[in-house]
């Protein structure tokens, strides 16, 4: 076999993972876990939360943002999961990132390009967590 039939044998291969992958990852999200939502409050790194928010159930957060503590007496569901999707549609000079857009990113690195902070199941698992009764924090 040439070099350009291994390559296009290749192409193929890799085109049809890449097809798979996309299968399977449907952006409908599944019910989303509180306790996957609790891991992922506290993760410094990847989502940030608690270093702005102070989240029920967990230890101290900072304070450059309003506590969580209380959020479902003030908000619905779908209030709160647009907040965190983008909190710039509501208040365009916020420090808050939008976790769950791709759009008006300035210098992003190409490996990160199109991907958004959170995916939309995580999303899910975070707010599960954030409106889940006072009692049942896992
Ligand atoms: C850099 C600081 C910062 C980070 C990180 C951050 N937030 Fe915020 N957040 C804010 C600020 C400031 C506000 C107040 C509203 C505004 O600025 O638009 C806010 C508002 C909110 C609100 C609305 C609160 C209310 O009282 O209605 C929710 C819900 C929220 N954030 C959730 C989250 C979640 C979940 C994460 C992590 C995925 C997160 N935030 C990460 C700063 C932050």
């Amino acid at each position: 076999m040439t070099v350009l039939g291994l390559a296009r044998v290749w192409a193929l291969v890799f085109s049809a993972g890449w097809g798979w992958a996309a299968a399977q990852s449907p952006e409908i999200p599944q019910v989303g876990s509180p306790e996957r939502g609790k891991a992922l409050l506290l993760q410094r790194q990847d989502s940030g939360c608690v270093l702005c928010h102070q989240v029920q159930g967990l230890p101290a957060g900072g304070a450059l943002g309003p506590s969580l503590v209380g959020l479902p007496e003030r908000s619905t569901k779908d209030q709160a999961r647009e907040r965190i999707a983008d909190a710039r549609r509501f208040n365009p000079q916020t420090i808050m990132p939008a976790y769950f857009s791709t759009e008006g990113f300035n210098n992003v690195a190409s490996a990160y390009k199109g991907q958004t902070i959170l995916t939309a199941q995580s999303l899910e698992d975070i707010l599960s967590y954030l409106f889940m009764p006072a009692s049942a924090t896992p």
